[in-house]
Formats: C-alpha cells, structure tokens, sequence
C-alpha cells in the first residue's frame, strides 16, 4: 500500500494521515457513476428540463450522464421558490444555519470517494487537486458556519444615556450565485455556504460544464438540513444565468468567473428597474512572479512548474508571466523547462498524473490557436490525442510586449529584466489593469518587502508558489479587473451578503 504520507498538496497540507492512495483509487473505481441523470433542483424535486444531452469527460470526450438543463421559464421559478423560502431561513438562529454547514462538511468528508470521482471524469481533477478541492469545501462550509456565529449575534452599541443601540446583520434576500468550472465544488459550496449563512435563500447556477458534481453538492447542502425552500440549483449556461438575473426577487449576485461576464452582469444589474443590487465578482488575473538572482534555484524551479502548469494551468491565481533577472535567466529556464519535461499529461483518476485535461474542445482549440499563433516558443511538451488535453508551452515575451489577456491553460511566459529594474516590471504588471496573485523570490529581505508592499495584488507569496490559497489563513481575491473584492475565506466576506440594521430604542 502507498501512503500519501508526509506527501503535501501545493499549499503545504498534507494529504491525510491515513488516507491509502489505494483505498482512494479503490474508492473511486467502486463509485456509481454509471447511468447517471442529471437535472436541476427546484423545491427539493429533481426537475429535468426540455431538451437532453450527453455530458462528456474532457479525459476521453465518453458521456458520463445524460444532462437536462433548465430554460427561462424553470428560472423563474427557482427564484420564486427561494423567495418564498427566504424569510424563514433568514429567521433561523445563526447557531442553527451554522449546525447545518458543518453537517454538509462531514457529508463531504463521508462521501469524499465518490466526490472525487466525479471530479476527476467531469473536470479532469487529478487526485491532488481533488483531495485539495474537497478539503477546500469541508473548510469554507466550516469557516463560514464558524463566521455565522461571529457575526450574525445582534451587536449591541455605545449611545447617549436613556437609549439603547443596536446593530443587527440579516439576509438580503434571494442571492443569485453564479460559478465556474474550474473549482466545481470548492468555489460552488464556497459562494452558496457563504450566502446561506448570512440569512440569505439562493438559486445556484453551476458552470454549464460542470453541472454534476453541483448536483451531488446541492443534494449535500439538503441532507445537511438546509431547508429545500432556501437553496435552489438551476443548470444551464449563461442564458439560464441572464434569465435568472432577470427577475425581480433577485436580491444579489456573488460571481466566480471571467471578467468579460462579470462586466455584463454588471451592466444587467444597472439596467434593471428596481434597488441597486449588490454584486461580488472575483474573475480572472495576469498572474507575475519576480525571481532575481539572489533566488533559490531548485526551488524556484518548483514553485514556477506548480504555479503555471498544475491544474493544467486552469486556476484564476496561475502564473502567466514570470519575470526573471538575466543574469540567471538562461539557468532557470533551463531548469524549469528541465522540470517541466517530467511532468505526466493523462487520466487524472491515475496516481502518477501531474497534469489532467482542458475542460472542454472549445477551450482546448482556443489556447492551441493562441499557443500556434505565437511567436517566441522555447518549449512545448507532449499530449494524449485523446481527451481534450494540451502540452505545457513556455515563451519568451518580446522586449516591449506586455501579456494583455489571460490565457487560461498550460501556457507559461518568460520575460527578462535587468539587476535593479523593479520600478519597470511593477509598471508592466500594473499596466494591465488585473491584480490577482503576485510571487516574489528573493533572498533579500528588503527586496522582498518592497516588491509585497508595492505588487499591485490582492494576494502576494513570497518564496513559494502562488496558489492554492487557504480558507481562512489567506482570504483570496484580486481587485481590479480580477474582482470587486471581499476576500472570499476572509473575516469581511459575510458582510457583503448582509443587510445591516441598527435600532435605536428611548428606554
Ligand atoms: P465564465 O465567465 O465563462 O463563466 C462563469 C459562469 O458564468 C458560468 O456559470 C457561466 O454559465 C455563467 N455565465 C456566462 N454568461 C453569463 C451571463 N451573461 N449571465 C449570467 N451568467 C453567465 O468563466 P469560466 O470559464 O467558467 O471560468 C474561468 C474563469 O473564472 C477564468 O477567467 C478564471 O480566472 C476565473 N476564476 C476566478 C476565480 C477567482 O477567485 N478570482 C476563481 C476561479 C476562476
Ligand atoms: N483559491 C484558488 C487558488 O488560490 C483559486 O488557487
């Protein structure tokens, strides 16, 4: 038997002291997934919708279900149905909405086999990223149980004699949660958990390409004793998510995805008749690490490889441009690219598999044209014909050129600055207006904290990798084109979801 062991994911946890990687294998091979339908969820009941189709695995493009997706009309009445639930939920003491949360993490936690399953044949998870997205899960529903308590007590306050003061948090109403593919079940449970906690009822809408594990999840939340009037899930793509941003009950919108959709809901909202409605986006970065010559090679070497190609490079916290002091540059390339070579493209549900697929065709033949179309390659590996999978591609910027866009997959870009050029490379990276992740690696201190204290974003790390934030220890989220903010796994997230009250009695 191999054990994980002292084995640790990319943020230093380790994987489970008792946890058999073959006992994990075993658990996801006997796990169901056989025959599957997969519908929204409205008032408890699974409703499929008009039309059916085939969802496939990026890993073989096989179907793994047969999937029905909500139309306007099913969207209506989610909100509808949440709507009507609100109020009793938002009256449920916060003790009782906590209790419910952690009851979905031990559910998760119970049910992890089968969960990562489904991660690994609907998003290519390997089974790092899936014990890591799992144990992200079980923390954010903790976490925002532990924030419910905290928070939502009424707050007595300071005032004039022969008054009392006093300043409550409640739910805003139906909050409409919008996620991606990319954290299926992480970011899915984190923005909804985060939502019901504060009071609030929801109608969830997954990403379009992952809506199966959303489903399991959903089902979770229910078990755990969220009442089935209060958490509603919608599938669909975007229309099913403008439809449901359409109705009048929507009382806010908590959003993981690119910037160009945060910007169109953005602009839905303001169009709308009726209050102006609160909107948390955290989307997309042009993620940079500086490394000068005073850095740790070997591991330099790994916190790069981790940082741009784990997950197949599809992480909004991903390294994009690496900045790097010419005088090491040739050396670290050669490192990283050396590195770079070892790393295993294939079957995510394979202990021996670094890197696992893009999540669909139309995502895979955009990098590729991006990746083909360029100029600059100085490295490109290989990749399975079958799947929908790419090659990790390293290239060189030019000069003058600044990476505008963000390129979301295994593609890693290289730029060289000169001894003392920080004042440059922070302009760049401020130029393109994003500010997700930042890395440094330096082994002087000064350097260090100048770089930190002037990267212009929301989370930086110095001397590791930039990802895999921790719920709690490193509230995530970018401000600019990256996000509006609060930090999600942070002490303000909860506060975004809640109205505030205060009531002032002459006693
Ligand atoms: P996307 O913007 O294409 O889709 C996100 C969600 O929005 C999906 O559920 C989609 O169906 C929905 N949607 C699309 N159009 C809509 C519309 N008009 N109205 C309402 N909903 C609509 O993003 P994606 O491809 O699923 O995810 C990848 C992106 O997410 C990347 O840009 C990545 O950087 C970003 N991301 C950000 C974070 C973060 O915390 N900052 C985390 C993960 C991913
Ligand atoms: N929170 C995720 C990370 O830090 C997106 O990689």
């Amino acid at each position: 038997t191999e054990i994980f062991g002292e084995r640790t994911n990319s943020a230093g946890l380790a994987f489970g002291d008792s946890v058999a990687l073959t006992d994990l294998m075993r658990g996801m091979d006997g796990a169901d997934l056989e025959g599957l339908n997969v519908a929204s969820i409205i008032g408890g009941e699974d409703r499929p919708g008009p039309e059916e189709r085939d969802l496939l695995s990026p890993n073989d493009s096989q179907p793994i279900a047969k999937l029905s997706e909500a139309d306007e009309r099913m969207a209506r009445e989610a909100v509808d149905v949440s709507a009507r639930g609100f109020r009793e939920w938002n009256e449920t003491p916060p003790e009782a909405r906590a209790l419910a949360l952690e009851r979905a993490a031990d559910l998760l936690e119970v049910n992890r086999d089968r969960l990562m399953a489904i991660l690994a044949k609907e998003a290519g998870k390997n089974l790092e990223d899936g014990i890591a997205e799992i144990r992200e899960a079980v923390d954010f529903c903790r976490f925002y149980a532990a924030e419910a308590r905290r928070l939502f007590q009424p707050q007595p306050l300071p005032g004039p004699v022969g008054e009392e003061n006093q300043l409550r948090l409640e739910g805003r109403g139906v909050f409409a949660v919008i996620s991606p593919w990319n954290f299926p079940l992480a970011i899915f449970l984190g923005q909804t958990t985060a939502a019901l906690a504060a009071g609030n009822a929801v109608v969830t809408k997954p990403a379009e390409q992952t809506p199966l594990i959303a489903q399991e999840a959903v089902r979770i939340l229910h078990e755990a004793g969220i009442p089935t009037s209060a958490c509603q899930l919608l599938l669909g793509d975007g229309r099913v998510g403008k439809a449901m941003l359409d109705h009048e009950k929507i009382a806010g919108v908590v959003f993981t995805g690119s910037t160009e959709v945060a910007k169109l809901i953005q602009r839905q909202l303001a169009e709308k008749p009726g209050p102006i409605l609160p909107l948390i986006a955290e989307t997309g970065g042009v993620n940079a690490m500086v490394v000068d010559a005073t850095a740790l090679p070997e591991q330099v070497t790994d916190d790069v490889v981790a940082s741009a190609f784990q997950s197949a490079g599809q992480r909004c916290s991903a390294l994009r441009v690496l900045y790097v002091q010419e005088d090491v540059a040739d050396t670290m390339l050669k490192m990283i690219i050396g590195r770079t070579k070892t790393m295993k493209l294939g079957d995510p549900a394979l202990a021996t598999t670094d890197i696992g697929p893009i999540i669909d065709e139309e995502a895979r033949s955009k990098l590729a044209k991006y990746a083909g179309s360029r100029e600059g390659l100085v490295y490109k590996g290989d990749a399975p014909k079958e799947g929908t999978f790419l090659a990790p591609h390293i290239f060189e910027l030019g000069d003058e050129e600044i990476l505008e866009r963000e390129q979301f997959g295994p593609i890693l870009h290289v730029k060289r600055f000169k001894a003392g050029e920080f004042d440059r490379v922070l302009k760049e990276v401020a130029s393109t207006g994003y500010g997700l992740t930042f890395g440094i690696h330096t082994r002087i201190t000064e350097v260090a904290q100048r770089l930190a204290e002037e990267a212009p974003a929301g989370n930086v790390y110095v001397n590791r990798n930039q990802i895999g934030a921790i719920v709690g220890s490193q509230p995530f989220g970018g401000m600019g084109l990256s996000g509006t903010g609060p930090k999600a796994g942070g002490p303000h997230y909860l506060l975004r979801f809640a109205e505030e009250r205060v009531i002032s009695t002459n006693i």
